[in-house]
């Protein structure tokens, strides 16, 4: 399973080399070329914030029970395209979106669609782990009370959510205790924990370790590993090791600039299994990426 991180503050002399061995997916070899299964689609998936056309005729599948990783240089609308996901960029001033994102087939965008419903089937952990002000019990409690969910214990429920994401055991004697004396690291489990209480079937996570240290990156590296048997997961990161090591597929996405207004708009060069991605990349750009000649 995960191995402690590297991140690429100091680059490998051949990173390209250290990227293939640190790709995990053991069972990459017999993975479909693309997602048999898809549980969410974007098909030409455009963003706007007011004039600026961020990101350009996206298309993606998200296989089921899959970890895929979004990566690229800063900027490509890797962000912007994870948030239309569970119409988060609704909450955006100025965010327009054009196009289609499925969940189960179903357009999310569609007239009549509840992006609150849309939301507690696709699951968001934010970069910064952002606790409510309130017990770390609360915090578990607080989505299925809002959403109504039919609940038999709420004892039940907060110690399974937390069980499942590997915080039960450091946190069973304090429940009552306010979630703001966590670490960050197990601030960050008890994001998790409180996405998986509604029980979605994807968690959107956008580069949930960033504000993490290694032994506690390595720790929610692991709880994804484990959490890909039960959800679907698509993960932002910079760190093209930890995209290497967790996930089954990659995105690489970069910007290209308008040559008369200079505006860069984000756009998808390749998606493909991490493995192949990493070692046998088809487009030049990514190759630049992943080998450190550019971003
Ligand atoms: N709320 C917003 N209003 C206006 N422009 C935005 C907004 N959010 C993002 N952008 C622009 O859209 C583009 C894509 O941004 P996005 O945050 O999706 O990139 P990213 O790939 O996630 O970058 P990073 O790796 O730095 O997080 C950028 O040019 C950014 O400045
Ligand atoms: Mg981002």
């Amino acid at each position: 399973m995960a191995t402690t991180p590297a991140t690429f503050s100091t680059r490998p002399k051949d990173p390209q080399e250290d990227l293939m061995t640190s790709v995990a997916g053991e069972d990459q070899g017999t993975l479909p070329e693309l997602p048999p299964e898809p549980v969410m689609e974007a098909n030409k998936l455009n963003v706007f914030y007011g004039d600026f056309h961020a990101v350009h005729d996206v298309d993606l599948r998200f296989g089921k029970n899959e970890i895929t990783a979004l990566i690229g240089p800063s900027g490509c609308g890797k962000s912007t395209v994870l948030r239309c996901l569970n119409r988060m960029n609704d909450l955006v001033a100025g965010a327009r979106v054009e196009g289609e994102v499925t969940y189960h087939g179903k357009n999310i965008y569609d007239r009549g669609v509840d992006p609150i419903a849309v939301r507690t089937h696709i699951g968001m952990v934010f970069q910064k782990p952002n606790p409510f002000p309130k017990s770390i019990f609360d915090n578990i409690a607080y989505g299925p009370r809002v959403t109504g969910m039919k609940v038999d214990s709420m004892d039940d429920l907060v110690e399974q959510a937390l069980r499942g994401a590997a915080l039960w055991d450091e946190v069973k004697d304090k429940l009552k205790q306010s979630a703001y004396g966590l670490s960050g690291g197990q601030q960050q489990r008890l994001c998790i924990a409180r996405t998986i209480a509604t029980r979605p079937d994807v968690i959107l996570m956008d580069e949930p370790c960033s504000a993490l240290d290694p032994i506690a990156t390595s720790r929610i590296e692991d709880l994804m590993m484990e959490l890909r048997s039960d959800y679907t997961i698509i993960i932002v990161t910079h760190n093209m090791q930890q995209a290497a090591r967790v996930s089954d597929r990659t995105a690489f996405f970069t910007a290209k600039a308008d040559e008369t207004t200079g505006n860069r708009t984000g756009l998808l060069v390749e998606f493909d299994r991490t493995k192949t991605l990493f070692s046998n990349p088809s487009d030049r750009r990514t190759e630049d990426y992943i080998s450190g000649r550019f971003g």
